[in-house]
């Protein structure tokens, strides 16, 4: 697989097969991601992988908790506007399309966001934090790194669906980890395992926006 193939091939995975994933093959993933880059090389990250007994049962603790207030962080801005809202729509009207739920069905839609607390049923979750004293240069450089992650993991077969949704339980996850609270934002999970190839919910349409939408080029005329 070519890095533009890579690139443009990884999607999002939420229906995993029942087979487990070796800490092995995670290793490798990582051990790659650590050659993310990131400012000054802080490499802000900072991640716990679970599997087995404590993913259970984290997950069961979440789906039993009311959601944390306040919030861990703000997840969606103020004031969006129509752009971002459309390009939000869409991604959430397909994936109800895929499984069969109305798209003004809020029960169906709230019943199947419930999954992201079970990890979409994947064998292997990553849980992400951020240091409180990184300001958004170092998200930023978080995020690269979920990105080198992920296209890891495709690299090696596996799929994963980053998880921020699960921000609704930071302090438990955290409480969970043995991260403290006054020192560590929780960012966002990743279920991790080995993509259903049949699933609906693994094949509906990507889209983005154009090119010429979100960048000008100059000069090379
Ligand atoms: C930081 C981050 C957090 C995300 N959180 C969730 C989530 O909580 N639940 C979910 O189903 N998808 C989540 N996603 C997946 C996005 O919905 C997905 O990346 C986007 O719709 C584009 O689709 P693609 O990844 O298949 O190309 C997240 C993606 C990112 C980068």
């Amino acid at each position: 697989m070519s890095v533009l193939e890579a690139v443009a091939g990884r999607r999002s995975i939420r229906a995993f097969l029942d087979k487990p994933v070796p800490r092995s093959l995670l290793e490798q993933a990582l051990a790659a991601a650590q050659f993310s880059p990131s400012g000054y090389n802080f490499q802000p990250w900072e991640a716990v992988v679970l599997s087995g007994a404590p993913m259970r049962d984290l997950s069961a603790k979440m789906l039993a908790a009311p959601p944390q207030e306040p919030a861990e962080y703000q997840l969606v801005p103020k004031g969006i506007g129509d752009r971002y809202k459309a390009r939000r729509d869409e991604t959430v009207g397909h994936r109800m399309d895929a499984i069969g739920v109305a798209r003004d069905d809020l029960a169906g839609r709230e019943a199947f966001a419930r999954n992201n607390f079970r990890f979409y049923g994947a064998p292997a979750v990553l849980l992400t934090f951020i240091p409180r004293v990184m300001g958004p240069p170092q998200w930023s450089d978080v995020g690269m790194w979920l990105q080198s992650v992920m296209l890891a993991l495709h690299g090696l077969g596996l799929g994963s669906c980053a998880l921020e949704s699960l921000y609704v339980h930071g302090r438990l996850i955290k409480d969970f980890a043995g991260i403290p609270d006054e020192s560590h934002v929780f960012f966002c999970g990743m279920a991790i395992g080995w993509p259903d190839p049949a699933a609906p919910i693994n094949a509906f349409p990507r889209t983005r926006a154009p090119l010429d939408e979100v960048v000008r080029f100059a000069g090379f005329d």
